[in-house]
This record gives C-alpha cells, structure tokens and sequence, in this order.
C-alpha cells in the first residue's frame, strides 16, 4: 500500500466515533421513499456504500415533522418509523460502516399538497417553484421546530444511527433563519448576525444538552448562497465559529440555495430535460418547463470547487472539517487531506462507483469516473437514484 492509500484508509474521529477510514457518503436524496417510510431499495443503497468501504454512510433528507418535506417521498421522523429505520441501520452496521441520518426542514419551499397547509418560513416569502408564500413563523412555531429537531435526534438514535447531520445549509429552514435573503424578521430572530444565529443555535444547544457530550452531531452549512443579499463567506466563518461552540461535531461546508441556485452545490450540467420528464406534479413540470432554465442556473464544475472557502472554515474551528464538493477520483481526496481537512464527503463520484473506497484501497480507482451530468438528480425523482452514465453511457451532447 503506498503513501497516498495510507492517507485515506487511516482511522479518525468524530465525537465518539472512530471512522475506519477518511471517506463518508454524503446526503444525496434517494427518492426512493416512497409514502415516507423505508423501502427494500434504499436499504440495498445504503447497504451497497457500506459494503463498498465508505467509513460512515449519510441516509439523506429525512425532515424532522411533517411539515417539513417538499415532496411525498421524503422521510419524516416518528415513532412508527424507528422500527423500519432499525432495519436499514442494522443492515449499514453489519458491512462495518457507521449510519448517519441527515435531519432537516425544508421550511418555505414545503409543499402545501404534500403538507396539507402553508409553508413555514422565517419570513413570509413567495417560491416561485411552488407559486407559494410562506407563513412567517412565529416563536410558538420556533419553539415547536426547536422541539421537532431535539426528538428527532433521539429517535434517530433509538433507531440505531451512530451520527445525526443537521442541515443548516441549502436554503433549508435553519439557512432560512441565518440567511439575509430569506430573513427579514425584526425581531430577536433576525437583523443581526447574532439574532440570525437565534434559532439555529437554539436547535444544537437543545440536541446536545439531550444527547450528552460525545454523541457526533455534524452540521452541513453554507460557505455562501449564491445569490444577491444571501449569506457571504465572511459570515459563514463566524456561523462555524458559533457552531462549534454550541456543541458541533464536526462541520461540512457547502454552498447553494435549493430554491434559487440549487446547482451552485453540484456543478456541472443542467438536466432540466430529464427534471421535467420525472416530475410526478403536474404543477412542477410546468414551473420547470416554462421557467426552468430561467431560473435554475448552471455552474460549472471544477474540481474541488469548495476547496478555497472550505479552508477559511477549517482554519477557525477546532472541530473535524469535511470537506465536500466536486471530489471524483482518489488524487482528489489526496488532496482535500492535503490541504488539511480531516474528511470528505462523496456524493456523485459513490453513486457512480459504490465500490471507491474498495478501489482505492487495492489500487484499481479512476478507471471510468463520474462525467457529472446530473442525471442522478433527476432520476431521484423517477423512482430512485442512480448513475445514468453507468447504465446509458457517458452523456453526450
Ligand atoms: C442526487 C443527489 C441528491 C442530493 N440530495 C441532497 C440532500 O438530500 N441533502 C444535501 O444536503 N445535499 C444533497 N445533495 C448534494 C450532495 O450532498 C453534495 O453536497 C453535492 O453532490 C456535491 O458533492 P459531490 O461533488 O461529491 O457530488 C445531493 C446531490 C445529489 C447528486
């Protein structure tokens, strides 16, 4: 094994987990969740990364009530649930991997069919995707969503989840609260960056004054969102500073809104073909087929595309970085440790090759690697994700 492989595949730590190895599956939505409960297909998924040598592997969106998803097939947590969430972890856990479980609320871009009300937001705000506005909450509501993140961590741990990932980026409802563009509040929950932190701090204090000191709670947050009057590079090296003092484990560091710049997180193509074709609503397909190039826009991709931001974070906390973005082949994980992070994260490059970390560590990596087509994207919401190139071939314009 020469010095590079040794890199990778050696152990590190996250509270009071040790990782076998520096490489994790990143939340990268299944769609295969169908009436929000756990299917055949997405232990099989999970599995699979487990199984293909990932330290610790991410089941990606669940929201932590009801209110919080944007589409029918997506999660949330509940009673009911820890008994089929008990069989996916299981499953995780016997091919030698951790399980996370990426806890989050989709707030102002929640879907009104699918949660039978209005969206929650931090102000009242109009999605166009959805032809929506948002209720602005109020603190009766913060204190409900508070609760809802806190019980949603314990169930995730009675289910068997070794980590629990919080969103706080996206332009979910926690970058909601801490974003310019989406909070207008005058109260003590907006304005000031340190009003702005309220509700977000709120959250992890309360999870770790309930979990104890050891338990990892990672938190995936935003480098910037990518759009006019959203959150800056500099404030997001004061909101990492904040995370880890209120009890973070470990930070992720990304970019994007989901509802304005989604593709600003992945790079690459733009499948707004494929995206229009695998809309179950008929209301989504029009919105992306009149407006969708208008308003999604594409980025391209670099390689680690976070890497010059992401450093900023790791050079003011003390907690674990990982990093993520834009990673496909093992020089550039190499690299990613080089340059000081403790993890990364891996979203297209394992769904195109479960097998990555395998491959590393015997040598055979990058032999066809991810074209970043984006074409799993859209098949998340076709029935499950996977890799198009895989089975189609390599996109070809
Ligand atoms: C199919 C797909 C679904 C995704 N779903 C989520 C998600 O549910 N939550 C999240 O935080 N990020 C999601 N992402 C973003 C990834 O976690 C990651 O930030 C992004 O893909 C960049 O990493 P990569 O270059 O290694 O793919 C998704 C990405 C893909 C490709």
């Amino acid at each position: 094994m020469d010095n590079k492989a040794n890199n990778i595949l050696t152990s590190g730590n996250i509270g009071n987990l040790v990782l076998k190895n520096r490489i994790i599956k990143a939340g990268c939505f299944e769609g295969m969740s169908q009436n929000g409960g756990v299917t055949p297909e997405l232990i099989e998924h999970h599995r699979k990364m487990a199984a293909g040598g990932t330290a610790m592997t991410t089941v990606a969106y669940c929201s932590v009530s009801k209110d919080g998803r944007a589409y029918g097939h997506e999660m949330w947590m509940r009673k009911e649930l820890i008994p089929e969430l008990k069989s996916l972890t299981s499953k995780i856990q016997a091919e030698a991997a951790y399980a996370s479980i990426q806890l989050g609320h989709c707030g102002y871009f929640a879907s009104k069919q699918v949660i039978g009300k209005r969206s929650l937001g931090a102000s009242s705000k109009f999605n166009l995707f959805r032809m929506s506005i948002a209720k602005k909450m109020k603190a009766t509501d913060i204190q409900e969503k508070i609760t809802d993140f806190i019980n949603a961590t314990s169930m995730a741990i009675e289910a068997g989840f070794d980590a629990v990932e919080i969103h706080a980026g996206h332009g979910y409802l926690i970058s909601q609260f801490l974003s310019p563009y989406t909070n207008n509040r005058k109260d003590e929950y907006g304005g000031s960056l340190e009003n702005r932190l309220r509700f977000p701090l709120e959250i992890i204090k309360g999870i770790r004054k309930k979990v104890g000191t050891d338990f990892p709670i990672l938190i995936k947050m935003n480098l910037y969102d990518g759009i006019k009057g959203g959150l800056e590079i500099n404030e997001a090296i004061e909101i990492a500073k904040a995370f880890e003092t209120e009890g973070a484990s470990a930070l992720i560091p990304s970019s994007g809104f989901t509802s304005k710049t989604p593709f600003l997180m992945l790079r690459g193509r733009l499948p707004i073909f494929e995206m229009v074709a695998n809309q179950s609503s008929w209301l989504m397909k029009l919105s992306l087929a009149l407006f969708g190039k208008l308003i999604v826009q594409e980025y391209t991709y670099t390689r680690l595309f976070h890497l010059k931001e992401a450093k900023k974070i790791k050079t003011v906390v003390n907690i674990p970085v990982i990093y993520i973005g834009g990673i496909k082949t093992s020089e550039d994980v190499e690299e990613a440790l080089q340059s000081g992070f403790d993890f990364v994260q891996i979203g297209r490059a394992l769904i195109h090759d479960n097998n990555f970390v395998n491959h590393i560590a015997q040598n055979s990596s990058n032999l066809n690697i991810c074209d970043t087509c984006n074409r799993c994207v859209a098949a998340m919401d076709g029935g499950g994700v996977y890799c198009v190139s895989k089975v189609t071939g390599n996109y070809v314009e």
